[in-house]
């Protein structure tokens, strides 16, 4: 399994609307982060979805190397 790119250093806020539906960029290479713009075809990565339960802000990871996708789990401060 190839790495994926490091978007950013840390999360991406994003205020989330109940009962929409979001694709998260697990490649890296979307130029619309934290969300996927098809990028990911050249790759082996998949977007991930998210389904919005409620609205509020969400936290998607931006470094790509959560354990818990697509949200930031605090890995992005290991370097
Ligand atoms: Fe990264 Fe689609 S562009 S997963
Ligand atoms: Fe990836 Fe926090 S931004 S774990």
């Amino acid at each position: 399994m190839s790495e994926p790119v490091r978007a950013a250093d840390g999360p991406f806020a994003v205020e989330v609307e109940q009962g929409k539906t979001y694709y998260w960029c697990a490649c890296g290479r979307s130029a619309t982060q934290p969300f996927c713009d098809g990028s990911h075809k050249v790759t082996e990565f998949r977007p991930v979805k998210y389904e919005a339960h409620e609205s509020g802000r969400v936290y998607f990871c931006g470094c790509k190397g959560t354990h818990h996708q697509p949200l930031c789990d605090g890995t992005h401060k290991k370097g």
